[in-house]
């Protein structure tokens, strides 16, 4: 007999206000140059690492800790912000690729058995990010699936690529575009008409997320479905390497390519009756791309020509709207998250970020599901980003927009808990720039001041965590952690996130005394941030969550 009620905390009340602060990007490493938020000045996360003892201490928050195949692979927003709000552990999309290609049970779902029946006639394109990074995609499941397909019929193949540099390093889209290009030249031999058709970098063409800027996904569409780009080149190999001349241009940044015929002709436009796949398993940044792939209705661009298409994602990437309606490999079935059970619970909740973090402190935190359990009980606001800069050049971001978001949303005594993402630290990191990154810190931090400020005026509770690291490391290192220098003898800038640990920190004047991070939880990771704040609300978290960090004892 389920049900949503939750037991009361047998020490801790309820109707506390509790501020939730996530610091996106935020991760905890040893003090050197390269260390952004060591550099920066940054009182306010210092204090809590030096205030109380048992208040402070670190979590896991990459790998199999939030449900990535491995342990080299690193924290993303996506799976820390699952974590946090879920309060479980699941196979994330990463996982259940490949565990769906290793078994071929990828091939009998019917997602594939839908697209399939284009293969005879029609061409079957695959669009996606081309890297070995593991956050949205990788280069290895990509040519799984190209030979899976190929064995199974497809006998003409285009490759839509979006070049990376932000999960991995800038200038390595490069070596993966050899790799696959090698394995489609191994197709051709095989008579399979296999090559890539179109591409562009990834902040600049197709992967823009929670509509922040929908001419990112138009230069896609026009590359990709209607063959058209300012750029032509005989082959992406070519196309990569000649953009990149351009100082202005990185993996990131490309503009939109198509590759063209002899004639000039481009060589792989979507028409009526091909098969599309879209093969990011992850789903923020490829939201967009399938509304305007599979919504009759839409406005957000002119699409000019809309092929009759059959559509299948990796995955599915929005399960409240069903979206896309067809995919590979069925998604987590994340379920009951706490923000579910706070609703039935009486705490009402407010959530705030701007644009590019929207949906982390929301969908993300609700298990990819998008919109209010219950919109009497909560509230989400958004701040609109700045659209069309790279964040290096306004490294504090609307951090002190959210702030006082937060501040507001505390002071008005309406909520128990007050949720925000501080995009900082990841969104500036992630431009390599480093002394910007010390900037956006910095900009971090005053914002966590101006929410604690609040905590203590209403004698709430702050909670103050990060879902992965990023800017306390922007080097690529070598095993034994000295910065790993390039042929030229350079260090090579690192702008993806890191495998650190993260902090978290609880406090706050409506904190009881006796409150205190345990001791025999030295495992923990993202995922037993869930309990711990549901805890703090004064409710005890359902039995299969994983364990709360807090103890309670006695004074
Ligand atoms: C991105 O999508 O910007 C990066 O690939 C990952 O960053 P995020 O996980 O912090 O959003
Ligand atoms: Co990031």
């Amino acid at each position: 007999d389920f049900s949503w009620k939750l037991a009361d905390h047998p020490k801790l009340p309820k109707g506390k206000t509790i501020a939730v602060v996530v610091l996106d990007g935020w991760g905890e490493a040893n003090p050197d140059k390269y260390n952004c938020i060591h550099v920066a000045e940054t009182p306010v996360m210092d204090s809590l690492k030096k205030g109380a003892p048992d208040r402070w201490r670190l979590v896991r928050a990459h790998g199999t800790a939030v449900g990535l195949p491995t342990e080299d692979d690193m924290g993303n927003s996506e799976v820390g912000h699952n974590a946090l709000g879920a309060g479980r552990i699941y196979a994330q999309g990463a996982k259940l690729v490949d565990l769906a290609l290793a078994s071929g049970k990828i091939y009998d779902g019917e997602g594939f058995n839908y697209i399939k029946e284009s293969f005879n006639t029609n061409t079957l394109h695959l669009i996606g990010l081309l890297s070995d990074g593991g956050v949205h995609s990788r280069l290895d499941q990509l040519q799984l699936l190209v030979k899976g397909a190929s064995e199974r019929g497809a006998k003409r193949i285009r490759l839509h690529i979006l070049t990376d540099g932000r999960d991995v390093l800038d200038g390595s889209s490069v070596g993966f575009v050899e790799t696959i290009e090698k394995d489609l030249a191994d197709l051709r031999a095989k008579g399979v008409d296999a090559q890539i058709a179109s591409g562009g970098g990834r902040m600049y063409v197709t992967m823009d997320r929670y509509e922040n800027d929908w001419e990112v996904i138009k230069r896609g569409w026009d590359a990709q479905v209607l063959g058209e780009a300012p750029y032509k080149f005989r082959n992406a190999v070519e196309a990569v390497k000649k953009l990149r001349e351009d100082p202005k241009n990185n993996d990131q940044y490309l503009p939109p390519f198509v590759i063209v015929d002899e004639q000039g002709k481009s060589v792989g436009p979507i028409v009526d009756g091909d098969a599309v796949v879209t093969f990011n398993f992850r789903a923020d940044r490829m939201v967009m791309l399938a509304k305007a792939l599979e919504y009759a209705d839409f406005d957000k661009f002119d699409r000019v020509r809309v092929p009759k298409i059959r559509y299948a994602g990796m995955l599915q990437y929005d399960g409240e709207l069903k979206l896309p309606s067809r995919y590979l490999v069925s998604p987590p079935e994340i379920e009951r998250t706490s923000g579910e059970y706070l609703v039935h619970n009486g705490v009402r909740t407010f959530a705030c970020s701007e644009t590019v973090k929207f949906g982390h402190v929301t969908f993300f935190w609700n298990g990819n599901r998008s919109g209010y359990f219950n919109s009497e009980m909560e509230e989400y606001v958004e701040i609109p980003s700045d659209s069309g800069i790279t964040f290096n050049v306004k490294p504090n971001m609307k951090a002190l927009e959210i702030a006082e978001k937060a501040r507001d949303a505390i002071l008005s005594g309406k909520f128990h808990q007050v949720r925000v993402n501080l995009p900082n630290s990841d969104m500036v990191g992630h431009t390599g720039d480093i002394d910007a990154t010390v900037v956006a810190c910095k900009a971090a931090d005053d914002a966590v001041k101006m929410i604690l400020d609040a905590v203590e005026k209403v004698g709430g509770i702050y909670v103050v965590t990060a879902d992965h690291g990023n800017a306390e490391d922007m080097v690529k290192r070598n095993k034994k952690g000295e910065p790993q220098l390039d042929k030229e003898g350079k260090i090579q800038i690192l702008t993806s996130h890191t495998l650190q640990p993260v902090p978290i920190a609880i406090g706050g004047p409506g904190l009881g005394p006796g409150v205190k991070f345990r001791k025999d939880v030295p495992q923990g990771g993202l995922a037993n941030v869930a309990a711990t704040v549901m805890n703090l609300h004064g409710l005890e978290a359902p039995a299969d969550y994983e364990p709360t960090l807090i103890e309670v004892v006695d004074n």
